[in-house]
């Protein structure tokens, strides 16, 4: 049994028996945030891309915790420069760790660093394999049509999509990603932290047919 507990924006929690990884744990000034920095204990940091509101607070939880901070060479190099133990990867690469496998896929979105003009490597998404069953982080993207590439190769379980709109996929658009992708399970992420991205999740649940919508408030935690 393998656990997801939503922190809020696109910061997600997985647990699997020993193993806990972060994505995105942009906790720090995040109005949504479900958890202290502090509180997190992890031995592994997937971060998306440089944007402050996806790397957050990775540094200094690594730096804390020990934890790994996977990203992009460009991101990883930013991460290690200021002392983290990383594990560089890019997109179409995929490695074995102790909780599963991981590989990054494309997304389109912007690559700047948290510094104004700055520029941490072009942005990700992550296909975590944990307990067996495939998860799927979009992290900050548009829609692409390669997302029925990504379904199609890989039977998904719980896909995490952005729905907020501005600066990522809308709803219109996120119905359309789970259309290609085909997940089983779908939480939507990304929206409300912010009113330029408020959306109506349900409104978003009710327009996606064969997945299962789950809309966890921060703080929440899946089984799956
Ligand atoms: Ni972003
Ligand atoms: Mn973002």
């Amino acid at each position: 049994m393998a656990e997801a507990r939503y922190l809020g924006h696109a910061c997600v929690l997985l647990s699997e028996g020993p193993h806990r990884l972060i994505l995105d744990p942009y906790l720090t000034g995040n109005p949504q945030a479900a958890a202290a920095p502090e509180a997190i204990d992890v031995q592994h940091i997937l971060v998306s891309h440089g944007h402050q509101d996806h790397l957050g607070d990775a540094i200094p939880i690594a730096l804390r915790t020990g934890a790994t901070i996977i990203a992009t060479a460009e991101l990883a190099g930013y991460c290690e420069a200021r002392g983290a133990r990383t594990h560089a990867m890019h997109i179409g690469g995929e490695h074995d760790f102790a909780f599963g496998r991981v590989k990054l896929t494309i997304a389109q979105h912007g690559g700047g660093g948290p510094e104004p003009g700055s520029y941490t490597g072009p942005p990700v998404g992550f296909l975590i394999t944990l307990g067996g069953r495939i998860i799927y982080h979009a992290g900050d993207t548009g829609l692409f049509r390669d997302m029925r590439l990504i379904g199609e190769m890989n039977p998904i379980e719980l896909a995490f999509l952005p729905i907020g709109g501005n600066y990522t996929m809308g709803i219109e658009d996120a119905v359309r990603a789970a259309e290609l992708l085909q997940p089983r399970r779908l939480v939507p992420i990304h929206y409300g932290t912010w009113p330029v991205i408020a959306a109506d999740p349900q409104a978003f649940a009710a327009r996606v047919r064969d997945a299962q919508v789950i809309v966890l408030r921060p703080g929440e935690t899946l089984e799956f």
